[in-house]
């Protein structure tokens, strides 16, 4: 199968891309600037919210899937710059959306937890989306684009949350921050009021995988198996490392002045994905067991 898969630099486009090469797919990866992930596929440089460059990126490919991961993803980024995030989360699917359509391809737009307000979680695939926050309404512009523009039943919103993996790509992610934090003996404050479900890159980008090349349709969530405070999971993952414990402070969201709001309690259901998929979502313990080895692989590699 031919599949363009975007933001092939990134954390979750990157494995995505590897994975769907190992699966023997045409992959055709495209991100800004040159080729920094590992992976032998072709490559595209692409800016997403440029119309004519994506026409003729996808009309020159000819994909039957198109697996859009891109996205201005730092929250308070797009808190200070939301016309910024509304190119890269709104304009870049519009366009994507479009361009699937004509050349008659699935699309496989990824989204986020932050879709929900967080008062009432967690949250299934048909409760009603209430974005707070330049980056959780321009994420779910990004949904309705998708729906308005995408052929019918020719699309997929997968939300996921807290993505995590090591190596980190270009960006820190959560997990890598909080290893590299507690292996240099730093303290490091952590949300013991917010509730999330942490997804293992590695894992969501199986999961996507199968999503896109079956052409499933319509909304799953995504993510990890386990519902979770970021205090708790600092805990879990200092058992599993062996880092001491004490470093990790207990803090609540409201304590940082963050430019831009999050939901407290996020947390995605995942009873749609685990009857839909081969794949399943990871528990938190066995995320975090994969994490490590991945860790220690690459503190081995970086030794060797
Ligand atoms: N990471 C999380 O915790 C998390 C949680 C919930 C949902 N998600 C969703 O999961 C998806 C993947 O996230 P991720 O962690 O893999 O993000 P990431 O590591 O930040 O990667 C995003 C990629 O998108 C590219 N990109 C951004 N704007 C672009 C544009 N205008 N044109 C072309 N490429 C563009 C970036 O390129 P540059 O390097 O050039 O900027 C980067 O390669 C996103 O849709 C995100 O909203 C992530």
């Amino acid at each position: 199968m031919k599949i363009l898969v975007t933001g092939s630099n990134g954390l979750v486009g990157s494995r995505l891309a590897r994975v769907l090469v190992a699966q023997g797919h045409e992959v055709l990866g495209a991100s800004r600037g040159t080729k920094t992930a590992a992976g032998a596929y072709a490559y595209v440089g692409l800016e997403l919210s440029d119309a004519m460059a994506v026409d003729r990126a996808v009309d020159a490919f000819a994909p039957e899937v198109i697996i859009n991961p891109a996205s201005m993803t730092e929250v308070d980024a797009c808190e200070k710059d939301p016309e910024r995030a509304y190119r890269a989360n709104v304009t870049a699917v519009a366009n994507l959306a479009i361009a699937a359509r004509r050349v008659g391809a699935h699309l496989l737009q990824v989204s986020t937890d932050y879709v929900f307000d967080g008062d009432h979680g967690p949250y299934g695939e048909d409760d009603v989306p209430n974005p707070r926050g330049v980056y959780a309404i321009t994420k779910h512009m990004g949904e309705e684009a998708v729906r308005a523009l995408a052929k019918p039943g020719a699309w997929t919103i997968a939300r996921t949350a807290v993505v995590y993996g090591w190596p980190a790509a270009a960006r820190p992610n959560f997990g890598a921050w909080l290893v590299n934090a507690l292996c240099a003996k730093q303290t490091v404050k952590l949300f013991v009021d917010q509730i999330v479900t942490p997804s293992l890159a590695d894992n969501v980008a199986e999961m996507l995988a199968e999503l896109g090349t079956r052409r499933l349709a319509g909304i799953f969530h995504v993510c990890g198996a386990t519902a979770v405070d970021r205090y708790t999971f600092g805990q879990k993952l200092c058992g599993v490392f062996g880092f001491d414990r004490s470093l990790l402070v207990p803090s609540k969201l409201a304590d940082l002045k963050l430019a831009s709001p999050r939901p407290l309690h996020s947390a995605l259901r995942t009873e749609k994905i685990r009857e839909a998929l081969k794949v399943q979502p990871l528990s938190l313990d066995e995320q975090l067991r994969r994490f490590h080895s991945a860790w220690c692989e690459g503190r081995g590699s970086a030794a060797a």
